[in-house]
């Protein structure tokens, strides 16, 4: 929110509790910073008081996953996207027409560091966000091995690491400049709406004085196609696993050269439920079957102990020497060494 500087502190505080509750907000995505699904949702959240920055990448970057690659170029070596900044231009800088939107020429996890170390704490009233959004992404992201490798998502785990709360949002509508979005009835502006509403109702059920998101979650959103009613398309508490895909290699059109397509059937690795509830839905499904899903998601990746994995680990300890296990391990601090 950009409050008027006559403001004093206590009309300040009154302004953000008894008026629009506003929250600090980063937003970056991988399709790059003149997407119009992105900026149709930062002007649906600052048209409410959030105050909102983006870092986005100056180039589309999608399928970077959570690549952190910072260009070693001082300046840009062509221009942006849609060419809203001209090459030769620093390799970071703001929106010609908007102070709160920056570009950066790096992925989209490295425009999340460069956000939070960088564009905040120079050039924002806040440092840290209270939210970081990633997305709206044209296409969606389901399932845990594309997960790893969406730019969408690379960014909001990268957020997540660092202890802020993020959402990656997910739509399925194709690739539009922002100022091509002319009205409520485009879809870029459908699915920001979608987001939006998403977004404003987690965002109002953390309790006062407390992170939007528990340390280490986050939330995976992903938005079937939408129509004219699209404002009545239900949300679905969903996990990862569950109708998955992963990638296969198949020949390319040019003889000696390969190409991704989707495994069929479904691979049980992908689909294997490891983590939290195993009777929800899976998101890829929800999504086939027209309807919003949301799933958690964590950034601790360590597997669960089963009477499996404890064989295991005790086989090795008896092979190798290993020192350690569960009885060297203290309370909420296991270091397990190895002998060199
Ligand atoms: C980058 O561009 C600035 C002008 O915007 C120029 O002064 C500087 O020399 C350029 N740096 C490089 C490494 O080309």
């Amino acid at each position: 929110m950009r409050f008027p500087s006559i403001l004093t502190g206590a009309a300040i505080t009154l302004f953000f509790s008894g008026v629009c509750n506003g929250v600090n907000i980063l937003m970056s995505n991988d399709d790059g910073f003149g997407s119009g699904n992105l900026r149709q949702l930062y002007d649906m959240l600052t048209g409410v008081g959030h105050n909102v920055y983006i870092v986005a990448p100056a180039l589309q970057q999608s399928g970077q996953g959570g690549r952190v690659d910072f260009t070693t170029e001082a300046n840009l070596t062509g221009p942006t996207q849609y060419n809203l900044v001209a090459g030769g231009a620093p390799s970071i800088g703001a929106d010609p027409i908007d102070s709160h939107i920056w570009y950066y020429n790096g992925t989209p996890a490295a425009c999340i560091f460069v956000g939070l170390d960088y564009v905040l704490p120079k050039f924002a009233d806040f440092a840290v966000p209270d939210l970081v959004l990633t997305g709206p992404n044209y296409g969606t992201n389901l399932g845990p091995f594309v997960w790893t490798l969406s730019g969408t998502a690379g960014a909001a785990y990268a957020a997540t690491a660092r202890s802020i709360p993020a959402i990656a949002i997910s739509g399925s509508n194709t690739a539009v400049p922002y100022y091509e979005v002319d009205g409520p009835d485009h879809d870029a502006h459908r699915v920001a709406s979608v987001s939006f509403k998403i977004v404003e109702a987690i965002i109002k059920s953390s309790p006062p004085k407390h992170s939007i998101l528990p340390l280490g979650y986050g939330i995976n959103v992903n938005i079937p196609p939408l129509d004219d009613n699209h404002e009545s398309v239900p949300v679905v508490q969903t996990r990862m696993t569950g109708g998955a895909e992963v990638d296969e290699a198949v020949p390319g059109k040019t003889p000696g050269t390969f190409t991704w397509a989707n495994l069929s059937p479904r691979a049980a690795g992908v689909n294997q439920c490891l983590n939290g509830d195993c009777d929800l839905p899976g998101e890829t499904e929800v999504v086939a079957a027209g309807k919003i899903a949301l799933s958690l998601y964590t950034v601790d990746y360590t597997a669960p102990t089963t009477p499996r994995t404890n064989s295991l680990m005790q086989r090795l300890t008896k092979l190798t020497g290993w020192t350690g296990g569960k009885e060297g391990g203290k309370k909420g601090g296991h270091s397990r060494r190895w002998r060199a």
